[in-house]
């Protein structure tokens, strides 16, 4: 799956501008569906099967976009001033780069710092182009960019900008090459404007009116030292999302995704994710209400430009969704 990831994990997809990944996934998944379309949103909506007896409508949703910024001042020296599109933490961006749609590329610098200021706020940063003044500036107000960072492979691990959320579109592409037979009518989504609120899922959730969601996402991890405690780790399997900050699994596909791992013998992990939220919840609260659960990629420096997975999670994670769509499905 490596060179599948790092196609997916370079290409360019801030929220709302997920064109160019959405072709990167049209040209996978075309000759695997049997019908594909792209909504008013852009979301992808690959079908799958045809329900059978015993079978589900399935909605499965993961995201193209990934968080970015965009520009929202240009001053007559040049320097482009910009505000974030979806998480973005000042932390983790001062020397970093960025690439903007129209492919300019720039590096984020900051204002000199007062003895009272812990960190630069956004208000303090801006992004340089090498323009030598403002009509040389290749960039204009209302133009987006993302962090620019190639794939790192450490082997067992992989390191990268959007691992949030194209290794779940990675995850996606690999459980429908793998799916041989389904009695379920699958559609499986990706998803855009996630990370500005689960804009995209929340309409084709609307129009698939599935009877039971899963969305594949990551999730964060408390494996770093000194980090946040929480009982998700690296290399440990794909967890089972019991609770974020937006939503409650129902409790009914949490057990049914857990047993269904453990008689697989794939490895997993149980996650409460304290903050943040996936498209699950926007398939949960779609028109009468649909039951939901998620599907999580541990990931450390989840919303830096260096996130990092384990490869063997990923893996697991598609041998268990493709075991969890290949049956008939009893919640109980
Ligand atoms: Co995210
Ligand atoms: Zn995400």
């Amino acid at each position: 799956m490596k060179p599948l990831i790092k196609k997916l994990v370079e290409a360019v997809g801030p929220s709302g501008y997920e064109g160019a990944v959405r072709e990167l996934v049209k040209k996978e998944v075309t000759r695997l569906a049997d019908e594909v379309r792209v909504d008013a949103l852009g979301n992808l909506i690959v079908r799958k099967g045809k329900q059978s007896a015993g079978g589900l409508r399935i909605m499965l949703s993961a995201h193209m976009d990934e968080i970015g910024i965009i520009a929202t001042h240009i001053d007559e020296d040049g320097f482009v001033r910009f505000t974030t599109i979806g998480g973005v933490g000042p932390r983790t961006l001062i020397g970093g780069r960025v690439q903007f749609l129209n492919g300019a590329f720039g590096v984020i610098a900051g204002e000199r710092l007062t003895a009272t200021d812990p960190v630069h706020s956004f208000e303090k940063m801006f992004i340089d182009l090498g323009a030598a003044g403002k009509a040389d500036c290749p960039v204009k107000v209302g133009d987006l960019a993302i962090f620019d960072r190639p794939m790192m492979d450490l082997g067992n691990r992989l390191v990268a900008k959007s691992m949030d959320d194209r290794i779940s579109v990675a995850v996606l592409i690999e459980t429908l090459r793998k799916l041989k037979n389904t009695p379920h009518e699958l559609y499986f989504v990706f998803s855009t404007q996630e990370e500005v609120g689960t804009r995209g899922s929340t309409t084709a959730a609307y129009a698939i009116d599935p009877d039971l969601g899963i969305a594949v996402d990551v999730t964060a991890t408390g494996d770093t030292p000194k980090g946040m405690r929480m009982a998700v780790k690296l290399g440990a399997g794909p967890a089972v999302k019991v609770r974020d900050g937006g939503m409650l699994s129902d409790p009914r596909v949490v057990r049914w995704m857990a047993d269904t791992a453990e008689a697989a013998k794939i490895p997993y992990q149980l996650e409460i994710l304290e903050a943040g939220f996936t498209d699950a919840r926007a398939i949960q609260l779609t028109r009468a209400g649909v039951p939901v659960g998620c599907l999580s990629i541990p990931c450390r420096y989840v919303h830096s430009p260096s996130e990092m997975v384990d490869y063997n999670d990923v893996r697991h994670a598609v041998s268990l969704l493709t075991v969890l769509l290949s049956n008939p499905i009893h919640l109980q």
